[in-house]
């Protein structure tokens, strides 16, 4: 396993947001985890990143444990993430976007006097990772001239020039129209794949979720309600009800 989760809890206040919750994910593993809305997805998530504190329970990383790691120390043992809302330099170029994440993680500092473009290493492997997300044909344009879709998989782009183990995407396909959701999720997924990275994410859409994962993860109420495969888990009877309204 390179993430094990044992027994996590995280309570805000009365509210048991994540409640006893294990599991893991194996090297190269791809993991969807879906549940309705203020089930737990995104705390679950911050747990995992450090930018919230659990209140009971162990994360461990690579067998290490990260339980009450600073974020930046995550960041530096391997664990990327993306957000349900994109942070993207909205006027720099897409280029640019890339190379930003890449200057930070080689600890350069970009001098004013030279071009970006100077830095010749940086702009390989920027437009390296461009050609893998297929935004290279984009990439002299500014990020806001970008469609909802090409944003979202900018924002996991950046994550992933950071050279994570491990990727926790928060609705990657949020926000984007329903006829791009499946070449979003065909792009970003076939970058981690090509790479052999694990990635954790958060989806609701269910036809999505049994095309690109190989196991699936069921949160309801803070707990996990169900796991595996995704068309054992969508035949569970307490899913189809609860998660999928199915009778
Ligand atoms: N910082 C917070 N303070 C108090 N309650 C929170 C906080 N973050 C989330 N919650 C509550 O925890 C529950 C789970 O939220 P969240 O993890 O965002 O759900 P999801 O991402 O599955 O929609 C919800 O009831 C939400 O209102
Ligand atoms: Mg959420």
């Amino acid at each position: 396993m390179i993430l094990s989760v044992e027994k996590l809890e995280k309570q805000f206040g009365s509210l048991k947001a994540i409640d006893g919750v294990s599991f893991g994910i194996r090297e190269r593993e791809i993991v969807s985890l879906i549940g309705s809305n203020g089930a737990g997805k995104t705390t679950l998530v911050n747990l995992i990143s450090g930018y919230l504190k659990p209140t009971a329970g162990r994360i461990f990383f690579g067998g290490k444990d990260i339980t009450y790691a600073s974020p930046f120390k995550r960041i530096k043992l391997g664990i990327g993430r993306s957000f349900q809302i994109v942070h993207l330099f909205e006027e720099a170029t897409v280029l640019d976007n890339v190379r930003t994440p890449l200057f930070a993680r080689y600890g350069r500092i970009k001098s004013i006097l030279w071009s970006a473009d100077s830095y010749v290493d940086i702009t390989r492997e920027a437009i390296g990772i461009l050609k893998l997300f297929n935004l290279y044909d984009k990439k002299d344009s500014p990020a806001k001239e970008l469609s909802e879709g090409e944003k979202k998989i900018l924002d996991v782009a950046m994550a992933f020039a950071l050279k994570p183990k491990l990727l926790l995407l928060d609705e990657p396909t949020s926000g984007v129209a329903t006829h791009d959701k499946f070449s979003v999720m065909n792009t970003i997924v076939s970058a981690i794949r090509k790479e052999g990275i694990s990635a954790l994410i958060i989806e609701h859409d269910m036809d999505i979720v049994s095309n690109y994962s190989d196991n699936v993860l069921v949160i309801h109420e803070g707990r996990i309600m169900a796991e595996g495969k995704p068309e054992d888990v969508m035949q569970n009877k307490e899913v189809r009800e609860t998660i999928l309204g199915i009778q």
